[in-house]
């Protein structure tokens, strides 16, 4: 079975470690900021404390899962991992400098795949010495529950890495697509200008309360669009819409005012306790 490392413990890379455990893949989270590898942990733990309560895990299985993820700073402990999946934030200098030092870290014949949400993978590809075996996997919050990951091929990706991949995401229980290596992908170029669009709605008026409950009752949505960006962090959705505009140059992806004023304002979400809606933290 291969193992696998995760380079990240934010919200994504702290989810897609778990999703590979509970897979029953063995799986080390590297994240050189140790307060970021103890929150992951005690996130996961949280979540399953829950489930053991509700039932729809036990405690067992509990402690099996977490056995299987390791924690650790040094980006050494790559070393082991036969596919490494990068999750750090979406800034192009981060995610070179990270591929760098994951490609000297790693063994040869590791497949070094990002989690970006619509950065170039070639990009990133070329800060190592082994472009033909990178490419993306772009994965949804919460990562152990949505069942979809978008496969992006970087222009040197081997067919040999992309059927790697397939399979590994195949194993972890993922559906995949195949999407263009173009900003945003297939899901965010579609889903974020609408939630660009609901702020949008908010500026002119709205209550967010109404937008969300006429996107839920008027188009079946899950959750309403201002309650996903609260959800996903109001600062992960203008960096994704910041992303496609700068991508297209098109004004068609400029990113709402009210986003820009809510991240200055430390207003993040569910995760500052404000966003469109206040939440107790
Ligand atoms: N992490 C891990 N697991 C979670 C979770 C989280 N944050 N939140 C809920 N779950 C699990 C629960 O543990 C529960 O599992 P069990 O049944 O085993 O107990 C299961 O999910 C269902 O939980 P709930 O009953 O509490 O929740 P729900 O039925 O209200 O569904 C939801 C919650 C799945 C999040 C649902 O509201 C939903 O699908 N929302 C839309 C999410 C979405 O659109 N995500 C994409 C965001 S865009 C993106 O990610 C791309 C990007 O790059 C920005």
């Amino acid at each position: 079975m291969l193992k696998a490392a995760v380079i990240g413990a934010g919200l994504m890379g702290g989810g897609i470690a778990q999703t590979c455990a509970q897979a029953g893949f063995e799986v080390v989270n590297v994240d050189t900021y140790e307060p970021a590898l103890s929150k992951a942990r005690a996130d996961i733990e949280n979540l399953f404390n829950k489930k053991v309560a509700k039932g729809t895990m036990t405690e067992g299985q509990k402690q099996e899962i977490l056995e299987r993820i390791r924690y650790s700073t040094e980006m050494k402990d790559l070393r082991e991992a036969d596919i490494i999946i990068e999750a750090v934030p979406e800034r192009m200098e981060i995610k070179k400098e990270i591929f760098r030092a994951a490609d000297e870290a790693a063994k040869e014949g590791a497949v070094i795949v990002s989690n970006t949400s619509g950065l170039s993978i070639s990009e990133m590809a070329a800060a190592t010495k082994r472009p033909d075996k990178v490419m993306g996997i772009h994965f949804f919050y919460p990562a152990p529950v949505m069942k979809l990951a978008e496969l992006i091929r970087g222009i040197a990706t081997s067919e040999e890495t992309y059927q790697t991949v397939r399979e590994f995401a195949a194993a972890i229980g993922k559906e995949v697509v195949d999407c263009p290596e173009l900003p945003g992908f297939i899901v965010n170029r579609i889903l974020v200008p609408m939630m660009n669009e609901a702020a949008f709605l908010v500026m002119e008026g709205c209550r967010p309360e109404d937008v969300d409950t006429a996107m839920k009752l008027g188009a079946n949505h899950p959750m309403g669009p201002l309650e996903l960006c609260d959800f996903v962090g109001i600062d992960v959705m203008l960096a994704t819409m910041t992303g496609l505009y700068n991508g297209f140059r098109d004004s068609k992806y400029r990113p709402c005012p009210i986003l820009e004023n809510m991240v200055k304002a430390g207003h993040l979400g569910r995760k500052s306790g404000q966003g469109f809606y206040s939440y107790n933290k």
